[in-house]
């Protein structure tokens, strides 16, 4: 897929992937994650229906998601030592370097920084960082120095840190 903004669709390590085209430096907003927003009842039928678009479902509020569905969030891989964070502006998501990023690098969020205590969906990790988790899940699960790192980069929204059991 070719895109006007400063990254491409390529084959990456899990599949296609999301890949810079340019330099970015640490804090910078890459792009908008667009997409529809749906209720998590919503979601549920998804899960029956595609599981796939499902999981590709970015959490966006207590009870809301964004369906990326043919967007580019479709493609954002999850690693366990991730480039980019998720924030959320206003009614927009989107991409921000959490560190400097070379042109020709995949940019990776970790996944977990969007997943309350109350959803379900857990992921075996093929991200092959040394810091590997093995499997991704929710935001509760994380070591206390990666929960106070990610807090400290402003990437844990409300509605996340809500959840906690
Ligand atoms: C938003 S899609 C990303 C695009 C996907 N790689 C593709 O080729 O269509 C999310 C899916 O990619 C795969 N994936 C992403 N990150 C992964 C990782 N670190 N380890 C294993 N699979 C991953 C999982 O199948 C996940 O449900
Ligand atoms: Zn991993």
């Amino acid at each position: 897929m070719k895109s006007p903004l400063p990254i491409e669709v390529r084959p990456v390590r899990n599949g296609r992937g999301l890949v810079a085209t340019r330099p970015f430096a640490r804090g910078e907003i890459i792009c908008e994650i667009k997409g529809t927003i749906v209720t998590a009842e919503q979601v549920w039928t998804y899960w029956k229906r595609s599981p796939t678009l499902a999981a590709n479902c970015f959490r966006y509020g207590a009870h809301r998601y964004l369906n990326p569905a043919r967007e580019l969030g479709t493609f954002a891989n999850h690693s366990c030592d991730p480039n980019v964070g998720v924030i959320k502006v206003g009614r927009k998501l989107y991409f921000k370097s959490i560190r400097t990023i070379d042109a020709d690098v995949e940019l990776t969020h970790d996944y977990s920084t969007l997943l309350g205590a109350d959803d379900i969906w857990t992921m075996v990790c093929n991200c092959g960082e040394p810091r590997c988790r093995a499997k991704v899940q929710s935001f509760h699960t994380l070591p206390p120095a990666l929960v106070r790192r990610y807090i400290r980069l402003g990437m844990i929204p409300q509605f996340i840190l809500a959840t906690r059991p």
